[in-house]
């Protein structure tokens, strides 16, 4: 993450500058002494066998699927053996798929679905400065990345999913491509300087999610956007499921909000050309259990007998994706 400084302070960056370089040297600090799961998946990662790949596909291509690093025959069998209970020691690998050297790393979302929905609706990224807020391992920055934006920097706090991305990026050492272990809280108000922001998975997480839009707004560039994807309930009535205690067996859901209370969220935090340009109901082919993660998965978190029902009784996931423009 230094080199995210070292390459880009050049950008002119005002008085914010001196605020993230305090953030990159204090994550440095911590995850350098950090004890418990930070420590243990950094030493993980360090383990992983050195080797550079042949090959790598971070394909932006609708028909790629795994991001795709080395090819099976650059690893002997010892190799592929560390490399694939290092991964496995990674685990949950919620997002991907990955293939590292013909390890298949088959992860609890097939990432590529909602990769198709969105990409036919992103700006040009030639150049474009980016942030992805709650950037889990990385998938969607590396697919990004092939089209050469100047950066797309990534905010994720979790250890594991911080650890998959180093570990990707051991590999697939991309330049342009940087992840920072933080919340979005963390990060310094960095007004008029983003041209796209990623905030997927995220609003439904989030106690006060206009204030967060805002904030958004605030950091974009004019007429810079942001893809906003999140859980919402099918219709139009200005209103929201504020559920008494847990969505899909999740603790932390507030606010699911239907399709015109999204878009009057985004139009109160200031953006305009509001346009929701997929909605598509969560299916076991996207969200499933494999041997990458150890947790339960969606068919857990649904009414056995009425699938259309979460174990609560709310509607079932329902995931819409909006863009705007700042
Ligand atoms: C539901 S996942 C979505 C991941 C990815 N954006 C996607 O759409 O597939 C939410 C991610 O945000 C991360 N996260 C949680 N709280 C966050 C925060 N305050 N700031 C940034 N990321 C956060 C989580 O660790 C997790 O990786």
């Amino acid at each position: 993450m230094e080199h995210f400084l070292e390459n880009y302070g050049h950008l002119g960056w005002g008085k914010w500058y001196d605020a993230l370089e305090k953030l990159v040297k204090n994550k440095r600090a911590f995850l350098d002494s950090a004890g418990g799961n930070f420590e243990k998946f950094k030493g993980v990662v360090d383990d992983l066998p050195k080797i550079c790949p042949r090959t790598v596909d971070i394909s932006s291509d609708l028909s790629a699927k795994a991001i795709s690093i080395g090819q099976p025959d650059q690893v002997s069998p010892d190799d592929k053996e560390r490399l694939y209970n290092g991964l496995a020691n990674l685990s949950p690998w919620r997002k991907g798929p990955f293939n590292f050297f013909g390890v298949h790393v088959d992860s609890e979302w097939q990432s590529w679905m909602k990769w198709e929905r969105l990409a036919p609706y992103l700006p040009n990224l030639k150049n474009k400065k980016i942030l992805d807020i709650g950037s889990s391992n990385g998938y969607y920055m590396f697919k990004m990345a092939e089209q050469e934006p100047m950066f797309a920097l990534g905010l994720e706090p979790q250890s594991a999913f911080y650890y998959q991305y180093c570990a990707a990026q051991k590999y697939l050492n991309l330049k342009n491509v940087f992840c920072l272990q933080a919340t979005y809280k963390d990060l310094p108000a960095m007004n008029r300087f983003f041209d796209l922001v990623l905030c997927m998975g995220i609003l439904y997480h989030r106690k006060s999610p206009v204030e967060m839009l805002r904030q958004i707004h605030d950091s974009l560039a004019p007429g810079g956007q942001v893809v906003v994807e999140n859980l919402v309930i099918r219709g139009e009535n200005n209103s929201c499921l504020f559920p008494f205690d847990r969505y899909a067996k999740m603790r932390n859901v507030f606010f699911i909000p239907d399709l015109s209370a999204m878009e009057a969220w985004l139009f109160r935090a200031g953006f305009s050309h509001i346009r929701c340009v997929d909605i598509t109901d969560t299916t076991l082919e996207e969200q499933r259990k494999t041997p990458w993660i150890q947790t339960e998965s969606l068919e857990d978190f649904l009414d056995p007998h009425d699938p259309s029902k979460t174990v609560e009784g709310y509607p079932a996931p329902v995931r819409a994706v909006f863009m705007a423009t700042a």
